[in-house]
């Protein structure tokens, strides 16, 4: 791996930690970790972050931008301080999570994939995140899940996150 590292000594520690856990010629499947780890350094995944985790784990580059393409919790480009990203799939939508859809599309004045002129807010449409009992669920940043998600909860998060 020869590019200069673009990520934190503390950060490739936790990358290095994720590869041990797999045998010496499988460190490719650390990428969903390598992913996140530099994500959360960086804010988003660039291009040249994405082809610094291929290197680092010896994958070609288009193989990491598939994982980072695919998955909803992935940036691919810069997002507001809160991501909001709200689950659409069946049983969150029966539970009105269409509604808090078109709530939060208002009040935020954006759609989905996108970010509030204030840099504030970033919306996203999120796949089943396993809490369907309690829908409609949103999970804030990638880390904090919210259930239940009346109108009223949504207002109430945007403006203390405003
Ligand atoms: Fe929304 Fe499962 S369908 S969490």
């Amino acid at each position: 791996m020869n590019a200069p590292a673009i990520l934190s000594p503390d950060a490739l520690a936790q990358i290095d930690r994720a590869v041990a856990k797999y045998l010496q010629d499988q460190k490719q499947s650390a990428v969903m970790a390598a992913l996140t780890i530099a994500q959360h350094e960086k804010g988003w995944l660039s291009t040249e972050t994405m082809d610094f985790v291929a290197g680092y784990l010896d994958m070609p580059p288009i193989a990491v931008y598939e994982v980072a393409s695919f998955y909803t919790m992935y940036d691919l480009k810069p997002v507001g301080r809160t991501k909001i990203a709200l689950c659409t799939n069946l049983p969150c939508a029966l539970q009105g999570a269409n509604h808090a859809a078109e709530h939060l599309r208002k009040a935020l004045g954006i759609g989905f994939n996108e970010t509030t002129p204030d840099g504030a807010f970033t919306l996203k449409e999120s796949e089943c995140m396993g809490a369907c009992g309690d829908a409609p669920v949103v999970i804030l940043n990638n880390r904090q899940m919210c259930c239940a998600m009346t109108t009223e909860k949504l207002d109430a998060l945007i403006k203390e996150r405003k």
